[in-house]
């Protein structure tokens, strides 16, 4: 019991990951709060810590609204008394459309969901973890966030910023006892592939270039996710851990 009592919120927890994450962090002791834009998958997964005997909240949250994160942060301080852990986890594919064929609309959406809404995230949780002189966020990055070429313009930049808000935000808070690192997950077999639904074609040569990503399993990050959440990784603060089966170690 890893996270025995800790009180650990994640976002997109209806799917993929953010599932395999809420649902590990519940088996190891953490009252967790499973957050989603989708209400439907957020009621299936609390549903299912439920069943398995997890202690768990559900909370409909669009990460792009700052109201929704609030009401997030506040439902799940009503419920559980603090925020011990941050997951943010929630995240959304381009198409890997490049900067030349962007529409506004379209890179805002990205950029709300993938590097706004960690932002309103951390900012509320930071403010509860600071009281308390302790506190751990996680954020589900990418590879995309270390590299030209796993993504859209839009992913790619939403991701790389989210990896320096891990880095400011753990350099700065680390003085105050909390600790911020990110995940650089490569492909993971999740429902996200089924969001691409008209790639570039430009987009997808660039990506070719970069070799074939070999494919992991959502239980394999949420390992990775427990570890950077537990004391286990202590003396670990702004760093990145990539997790892609050594797909940028060629
Ligand atoms: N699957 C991959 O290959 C891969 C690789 C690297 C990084 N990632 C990142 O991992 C994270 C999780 O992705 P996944 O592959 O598990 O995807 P997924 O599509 O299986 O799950 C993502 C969940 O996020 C939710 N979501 C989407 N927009 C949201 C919003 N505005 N507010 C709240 N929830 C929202 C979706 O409803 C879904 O349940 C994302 O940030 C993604 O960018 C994925």
């Amino acid at each position: 019991m890893r996270l025995s009592n800790k009180v650990a919120i994640v976002t997109g927890a209806g799917s993929g990951m953010g599932r395999a994450i809420a649902e590990l962090f519940a088996k190891e002791g953490a009252k967790v709060v499973v957050s989603d834009v989708n209400e439907e998958r957020v009621n299936e997964v609390t549903a299912s810590i439920k069943d398995a005997g997890g202690e768990v909240l559900g909370v409909m949250a669009n990460m792009a609204k700052e109201s929704d994160v609030q009401q997030l942060i506040d439902r799940t301080v009503d419920a559980y008394g603090t925020v011990d852990i941050l997951v943010n986890n929630a995240g959304i594919m381009d198409n890997f459309i490049p900067v030349g064929e962007i529409t506004n609309e379209h890179w805002e959406r990205v950029l709300g969901v993938n590097l706004n809404g960690p932002m309103y995230a951390s900012r509320a949780a930071i403010r509860i973890m600071l009281d308390k002189g302790k506190g751990v966020i996680v954020n589900n990055a990418s590879v995309g966030g270390l590299f030209g070429a796993r993504g859209g313009a839009a992913y790619v930049a939403s991701k790389h910023g989210l990896i320096g808000l891990t880095k400011n935000t753990a350099a700065v808070y680390g003085l105050k006892g909390i600790r911020v690192n990110a995940i650089a997950p490569g492909g993971v077999n999740t429902a996200i592939s089924g969001t691409i639904t008209a790639p570039n074609q430009l987009g997808m040569e660039a990506i070719g270039r970069a070799g074939t990503a070999p494919m992991g399993e959502a239980e394999e990050i949420a390992y990775a996710a427990l570890f950077l959440a537990s004391d286990e990784a202590s003396f670990i603060n702004g760093a990145v851990l990539t997790a892609d089966g050594g797909w940028t170690a060629h």
